[in-house]
C-alpha cells in the first residue's frame, strides 16, 4: 500500500512538473510563432518610410535594377473605397498590378483604414500599398486632378528614379511585359509621353487616362517637381489626363506615337470587343488621333493596355493574352515553328473563354477571322 502511494504521488509530481514544463513551452513556442499582425490601426500606416515590393534590392535612393534589358515601370492606378470593397481592385493587383516594378493604388482611403484630420498624403498597407494623397476628404469627380497631383508628389518624393511612370484607372487591363517591351527603346530621359492619342481640347493632343499612359522619367519629375513647387503650376480643370497632359506640354514635354508599324492600336479607348467589332460611340472619329480601325487592323499584337473590362475580362484578356504566350512558346520547344503572338489568336482565345465561361457559343458568330 505504501510503497504504492508513495509511487502514484511521484508519478503526479512527474506530471505536474511535464505539465509546468509544457505549458511553459508551449507559451514560449506560440510567443515565438505568433505572426506579426499590426494590432492597431497605426501600426498599418507607413507615413515617411520608404517600402519596397520589388524583388530588387532597389531602394528610393538609387536606381532600381532592371531586368532583361527592359526599363522599370512605377503604375499609379486610381481607384476608391467602393472598388476595394468589392474587391475590383484587389482583382487588379493580383491579374498585373503586381508585375510593375513598383506601384500604389490611389484613393480616398476606405473608411476602417482613414485616419482623423490627416495633414499629408497618407500610405496604407492593406492587400496592396495604397496612398491617400493630400487633401483627399471625399471622392469627387471634380477633385480628380489634385488627387493625382498630390499623389506624383509624393512618389516623386519617395521612387524619383523609376524609367516610367504609368498612369491609369481599375477599370483597365495592362500587360505590364508588353508595356516595357514598346517603351524599351524610347528615351526615358526625354520628357515624353505615350498612350492613346486625342487630338482635341489640349494643344499638340492628349492622352486617354482610361488604360493609361506612360510618363518617361523625365515627364513625370519635370511636372511633379513644378507641382511641390508651386501646386498651381499646372491646370485644374477636374479632368485628370487633360491636365496632366496640358502640363507635360506647357513643359515642353512631347506626346510620342503609339500605334505600331501596321497602324493598329497598342492603347485601347474602349473595351476589347468595342475596339474589335467597330461599335464605336460617334464623339470617337472628331476626337482620336489616328484613323479607326475594326477587326483584327484594331489592335495591336502587342496590345499594351485596354480600358473599360470588368474584372471577369481583365482576368481573360490575361488569361488569353499569357497562356497563348506559353504554348506558342511549347510549341517553339516542340515544332520549332517560332510563331510570335497575333492579335488573331488573342481575341479568339478571347472569345473562346468567354463561351467557356459562360456556355454561349458566341465564337461562331465572329469566326470570320480574316
Ligand atoms: C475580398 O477578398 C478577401 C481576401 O481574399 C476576402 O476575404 C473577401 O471575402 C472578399 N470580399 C468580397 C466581397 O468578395
Ligand atoms: C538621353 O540619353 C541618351 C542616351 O544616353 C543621350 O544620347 C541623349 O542625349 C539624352 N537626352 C537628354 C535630353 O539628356
Ligand atoms: C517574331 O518576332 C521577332 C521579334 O519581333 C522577329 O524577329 C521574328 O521574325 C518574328 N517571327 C515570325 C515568324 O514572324
Amino acid at each position: 500500500m505504501l510503497p504504492k502511494k508513495k509511487n502514484s504521488s511521484i508519478f503526479f509530481m512527474i506530471c505536474f512538473v511535464l505539465i509546468v514544463i509544457l505549458f511553459y513551452s508551449n507559451l514560449k513556442g506560440h510567443k515565438r510563432k505568433a505572426p506579426k499582425r499590426p494590432n492597431s490601426l497605426e501600426q498599418r500606416y507607413i507615413v515617411n518610410e520608404v517600402k519596397e515590393i520589388t524583388s530588387s534590392s532597389s531602394s528610393a535612393t538609387s536606381s532600381p535594377q532592371t531586368q532583361n534589358n527592359l526599363p522599370t515601370v512605377f503604375c499609379l492606378i486610381k481607384t476608391h473605397p467602393a472598388n476595394i470593397k468589392i474587391n475590383k481592385t484587389l482583382n487588379i493587383y493580383r491579374v498585373w498590378g503586381h508585375k510593375c516594378d513598383n506601384y500604389r493604388f490611389i484613393t480616398l482611403l476606405p473608411e476602417e483604414l482613414r485616419p482623423q484630420n490627416p495633414t499629408d498624403t497618407v500610405e496604407v498597407f492593406d492587400n496592396f500599398y495604397m496612398i491617400q494623397p493630400k487633401g483627399l476628404v471625399r471622392e469627387n469627380h471634380d477633385d480628380l486632378s489634385l488627387k493625382l497631383y498630390y499623389s506624383m508628389i509624393y512618389v516623386y518624393e519617395k521612387f524619383p528614379f523609376y524609367d516610367w511612370y504609368y498612369l491609369v484607372d481599375d477599370d483597365a487591363y495592362v500587360n505590364v511585359r508588353n508595356l516595357k517591351e514598346f517603351l524599351k527603346d524610347k528615351p526615358s530621359n526625354e520628357s515624353i509621353t505615350y498612350g492613346y492619342n486625342f487630338k482635341v481640347i489640349v494643344e499638340g493632343g492628349y492622352h486617354s487616362g482610361g488604360p493609361g499612359y506612360a510618363l518617361s522619367n523625365a515627364a513625370f519629375v519635370t511636372v511633379s517637381k513644378a507641382l511641390k513647387e508651386n501646386i498651381n503650376n499646372c491646370p485644374n480643370s477636374g479632368i485628370d489626363d487633360v491636365d496632366v497632359s496640358a502640363c507635360v506640354r506647357k513643359y515642353k514635354g512631347k506626346k510620342g506615337v503609339s500605334m505600331d508599324e501596321y497602324g493598329r492600336e497598342r492603347f485601347l479607348v474602349l473595351s476589347l470587343m468595342t475596339h474589335f467589332t467597330g461599335s464605336y460611340p460617334d464623339w470617337l472619329a472628331g476626337y482620336s488621333e489616328n484613323q479607326l480601325q475594326k477587326g483584327l487592323n484594331c489592335c495591336s499584337d502587342s496590345l499594351v493596355a485596354v480600358h473599360y473590362m470588368s474584372p471577369r475580362d481583365v482576368f481573360r484578356l490575361d488569361l488569353a493574352i499569357e497562356t497563348q504566350k506559353n504554348t506558342l512558346n511549347l510549341h517553339d520547344d516542340y515544332l520549332k515553328l517560332g510563331k510570335n503572338i497575333t492579335f488573331k489568336n488573342i481575341i479568339k482565345n478571347y472569345i473562346m473563354l468567354l463561351d467557356i465561361e459562360d456556355e454561349t457559343n458566341n465564337y461562331k458568330d465572329l469566326i470570320n477571322f480574316k
